[in-house]
């Protein structure tokens, strides 16, 4: 009995450790993401202007994390972005996301 309930309080404790962590992970590295992103935007236009692929500016941080994690894992079926999201980390990607959102797309 005692046993179990030790065993129920590490569980608790580490799962909120858990998202402790992965709440301090959704947020990036703005800085780290400029500095990354310069490989995004010569496709992605910074603008938000559409030419034809999809605008990443001002995408909430979930969607962006989200949508590079399917390219990794080889759910979303695009061979550019697959081969350009394997390249980084999550913590890299998070980065990317943040300052992504950051920017405001122009209106036009
Ligand atoms: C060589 C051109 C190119 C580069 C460089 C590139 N992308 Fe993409 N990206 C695309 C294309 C094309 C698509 C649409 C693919 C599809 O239909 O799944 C896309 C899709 C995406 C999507 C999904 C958008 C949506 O609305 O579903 C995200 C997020 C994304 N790219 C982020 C990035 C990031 C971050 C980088 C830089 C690390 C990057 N891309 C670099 C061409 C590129």
């Amino acid at each position: 009995m005692r046993v179990g309930r030790a065993v129920a309080l590490v569980l608790l404790v580490a799962a909120s450790a858990f998202g402790g962590a992965a709440g301090a992970w959704a947020e990036g590295d703005k800085e780290l993401g400029e500095y990354l992103s310069s490989e995004c935007v010569t496709c992605h236009q910074l603008s938000g202007k559409f030419d034809g692929i999809p605008v990443i500016v001002g995408l909430p941080e979930q969607t962006l994390v989200h949508a590079l994690g399917e390219y990794r894992a080889k759910i979303r079926d695009n061979a550019v972005m697959r081969a350009i999201a394997v390249k980084f980390t999550d913590e890299e990607i998070a980065a990317l996301a943040a300052y992504f959102n950051s920017i405001t797309p122009e209106t036009q």
